[in-house]
């Protein structure tokens, strides 16, 4: 299985999903794409000799130009799985469904609970217990397409979003990997919306 990985940022979660691909023989991670030349996981791609380009957004460009470009970018890797972490532009409805079944995102949330931004913060001002992380197939509305697998982590009274998201973090780098595992396998499928692991409606 041919992983591409999209980032914007440290990249800690492609460093999680490269470390299991390490131990998985059936995925190969062949490229990563960012849209910041400066994101320290462009770093860590090259550390472990990955392929890498960088797709900028032009500042008058539109989110369909834009997707344009970038879906030339992504044809170079001829992927089947494109691995979103961290990336952090919006994509185009044309786009996303261009990738139907085979595009996946995890976002530091236990949705639907709090899509978007800031969802630490939101979480400790909500008095949450529990918090967490969400692996799920991307669909054209944001944060919404189904969950494959989450994560629970406590929420403590001491807690501040970047406590709270460290801890986050730490279980990111534990269900990513795995949920590349599956889909790596052949286990996993979107049919009608909803995500399936063999024959489970998960
Ligand atoms: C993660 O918390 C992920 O949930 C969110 O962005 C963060 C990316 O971290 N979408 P990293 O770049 O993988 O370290």
């Amino acid at each position: 299985c041919r992983v591409l990985v999209l980032i914007s940022g440290n990249g800690s979660n492609l460093q999680a999903i490269i470390d299991g691909c390490d131990d998985n023989l059936e995925a190969d991670v062949v490229g990563v794409i960012s849209n910041k030349s400066d994101a320290y996981g462009l770093i860590r791609a090259h550390q472990n000799e990955i392929d890498t380009s960088c797709v900028i957004a032009h500042e008058d460009e539109t989110r369909v130009e834009y997707g344009t470009r970038l879906k030339l970018a992504i044809s170079k890797y001829q992927p089947d799985l494109i691995v979103l972490a961290g990336f952090m532009r919006i994509l185009s409805d044309e786009f996303v469904q261009s990738y139907e079944g085979k595009m996946i995102n995890i976002h530091p949330s236990l949705l639907p609970k709090y899509p978007g931004l800031n969802t630490h913060q939101r979480a400790i001002d909500a008095s949450d217990k529990e918090h967490g992380a969400s692996v799920h197939f991307v669909t054209p509305e944001l944060d919404s397409g189904p969950v494959i697998l989450q994560a629970k982590v406590p929420v403590y009274d001491e807690d501040t979003a970047e406590t709270l998201a460290e801890r986050v973090n730490q279980q990111e780098h534990a269900i990513y990997p795995m949920v590349v595992k599956w889909f790596s396998q052949g286990r996993l499928q979107m049919t009608d919306g909803a995500a399936y692991l063999d024959d489970l409606r998960l």
